[in-house]
């Protein structure tokens, strides 16, 4: 006889899924030290090629020169040619709402694709690393658009180059120089991909009904939005604003453990000794900003991180450096998480594409809490 396929019901679950394996994956592995498709994580960083990522995510080898370059090409292409019912649709928005968060404009950005794309189902393998291609193209020129539309002005064109270079010229308004490309890029190879984070188990759960990949990318960049996740690197930027100066930290660290406040950038539910990425963009942000007025906020973080794990046994996440580096590069913060989806978004369409590979419906069960079984009364008896 075959084994159920339910289990018996629980009497016991784990809150908020932690330490539960929910599935297997070969795109990425935290197990030790963080992989991708196993490569550790600290060359890639340090070459910093995003593009170069993506295709590792997505086909699970690395590319060739010659393989790169097309596909470089056809990410660019895909920069270049937004369709201009997504792009007009924008423009309306902006002017009826132009102080909404950039992180909205991408999420109703990216169902506008789809919807325009007319994606319903999902296709085969090659037609699904097409379309994954055409959204790591199209999804930064979707937020360089809102950048520019919500700020009353016209669309600029999309820079030739890498997505490194090209979203950060469009970003901040003048060519970047090699070396902010350069850390620009790690930042993006670090913020990639990530194993079964609430974003990416959003997107595979979404998939895992038969729905289409536009779908599964619309909920993950709703998942990644809130401030426990990918919203975390734009409240570091206001926490640091807020306590100004090294010398005030102490004090401001001692507050939010009296309130029971979480400090964003610190802790993980995975990374319970450190953050290896944390480690690595730390001393590249310190590096960058060296003999700058930048050196302030260095110190300030240096501080805060002391008290964090003097206090509390926590350190940083990749939040916390990646906050600072945007902030060096003269980013705007409201842009902070949205670079972390056009970043994610190589993780999330390589899971999406793994998922529908091996598809079993996601649905787990749960532990019923409410009231005991009770007899409904009509309404016309109810007091
Ligand atoms: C990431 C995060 C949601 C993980 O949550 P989690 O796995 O449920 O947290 P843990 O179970 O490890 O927490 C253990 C304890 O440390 C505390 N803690 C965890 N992160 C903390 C933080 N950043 N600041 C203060 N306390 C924190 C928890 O409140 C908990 O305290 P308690 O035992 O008194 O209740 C949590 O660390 C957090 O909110 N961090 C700040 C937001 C952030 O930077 N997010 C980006 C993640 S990459």
């Amino acid at each position: 006889m075959s084994a159920p396929s339910t289990p018996n019901a629980a009497s016991e679950f784990a809150r908020g899924l932690a330490g539960i394996v929910a599935g297997r994956t070969a795109i990425c592995s935290l197990d030790g030290d963080l992989r991708y498709r196993g490569y550790s994580i600290e060359p890639l960083a340090l070459a910093g090629n995003f593009e170069e990522v993506a295709y590792l995510l997505l086909y699970g080898e690395l590319p060739t020169a010659a393989e790169l370059a097309a596909f470089s090409g056809r990410v660019n292409a895909a920069a270049r040619s937004l369709d201009p019912a997504v792009t007009d649709a924008l423009e309306r928005l902006a002017v009826s709402a132009p102080h909404a968060s950039p992180m909205d404009a991408l999420r109703t950005g990216v169902s506008m694709l789809g919807q325009v794309e007319g994606d319903n189902l999902p296709g085969s393998r090659e037609q699904l690393l097409a379309q994954a291609e055409k959204l790591l193209g199209q999804v930064p020129a979707v937020l360089a658009a809102w950048m520019d539309l919500s700020a009353g002005r016209r669309i600029g064109p999309w820079p030739e180059g890498s997505i490194a270079k090209a979203l950060l010229e469009r970003l901040t308004g003048h060519v970047p120089s090699k070396e902010h490309v350069a850390i620009f890029g790690t930042t993006l190879v670090l913020y990639a991909e990530h194993e079964f984070n609430a974003s990416t188990f959003t997107a595979r759960t979404v998939v895992s009904t038969g729905s289409d990949m536009h779908s599964g990318i619309t909920a993950a960049i709703g998942a990644l939005k809130g401030p426990l996740h990918g919203g975390a690197n734009e409240k570091v930027l206001e926490v640091l604003t807020h306590i100004g100066s090294a010398d005030r930290a102490e004090p401001w660290v001692h507050e939010q453990f009296a309130a029971k406040r979480v400090v964003m950038g610190f802790g993980h539910r995975v990374y319970k000794d450190g953050d290896v990425r944390a480690k690595l963009l730390g001393r590249m942000c310190r590096e960058m900003v060296r003999g700058t007025a930048g050196e302030a906020i260095e110190d300030l973080a240096e501080r805060v991180e002391r008290l964090m794990l003097s206090a509390k046994s926590l350190k940083p996440n990749l939040d916390w450096p990646a906050a600072r580096v945007y902030h060096a590069l003269g980013l705007p913060v409201q842009v902070f998480t949205p670079i972390f989806v056009v970043a994610r978004m190589s993780g999330w369409t390589a899971h999406i594409i793994e998922q529908i590979g091996d598809n079993r419906l996601i649905r787990p069960l749960s532990l019923y809490s409410g009231p005991q079984p009770r007899d409904y009364r009509p309404l016309a008896t109810r007091g």
